[in-house]
């Protein structure tokens, strides 16, 4: 229910309305009675205008510190994986910086499947070893043992690891390429 705002005549108004219909107003308080209807039920109280809904403005949490670092983690993980796996995993054999040991190891720098466009074999050393294969004109005596038990992902960082470092240049794969391989 809306009050009526009112002017001070049209509440005397009212109020010789109300005397009609026998309001007991003493007539001395009648001019108090009107003052004060006007001033807290007249026109000049400022009222919100009609229909207004305060809203407060739209929040937007932004976390871009989070967000930062979250992706220069994954990033770096990505990469950091690779290497680091790698270094678990082959180093002892084929070196540090992947030159492999004359006669023992083969070096992987620069190797015709390392570097391949196509990385079938690639994944599939990794995966099933190899044996018996003379590489770049040498044969090795000891075998490269089979890494099936690493997962798709971490495979996939290190074959990376070897396509992209110590001057390879070879296209990547991904785990789902690891994955149908096996
Ligand atoms: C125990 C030593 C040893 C470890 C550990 C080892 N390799 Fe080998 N790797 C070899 C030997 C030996 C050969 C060559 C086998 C042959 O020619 O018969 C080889 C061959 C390869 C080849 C084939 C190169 C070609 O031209 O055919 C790739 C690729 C390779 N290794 C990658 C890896 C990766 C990746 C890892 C780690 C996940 C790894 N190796 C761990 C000893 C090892």
């Amino acid at each position: 229910m809306t009050q009526q705002r009112l002017s001070a005549a049209t509440w005397k108004a009212e109020i010789v309305k109300m005397r009609g219909f026998g309001s007991p107003l003493p007539a001395a308080d009648e001019a108090s009675v009107i003052a004060y209807l006007a001033a807290h039920l007249g026109p000049s109280v400022p009222q919100p205008p009609p229909n207004t809904v305060v809203t407060a403005p739209p929040v937007t949490y932004t976390n871009a510190e989070t967000s930062a670092s979250a992706s220069t983690a994954s990033a770096s993980t990505t990469n950091a994986n690779g290497a680091q796996l790698y270094a678990q995993n082959c180093a002892a054999c084929h070196g540090a910086a992947g030159a492999g040991v004359p006669g023992a190891f083969p070096p992987l720098v620069h190797d015709p499947v390392v570097t391949a466009a196509n990385p079938a074999a690639h994944i599939s050393a990794v995966l099933k070893g190899v044996h018996g294969k003379a590489i770049g004109g040498k044969s090795y005596s000891s075998p490269m043992p089979p890494f099936a038990q690493l997962s798709d992902n971490d495979i996939a960082a290190i074959i990376n690891h070897e396509r992209t470092s110590w001057g390879n240049h070879a296209p990547t794969v991904t785990p789902a390429q690891i994955k149908s391989a096996r």
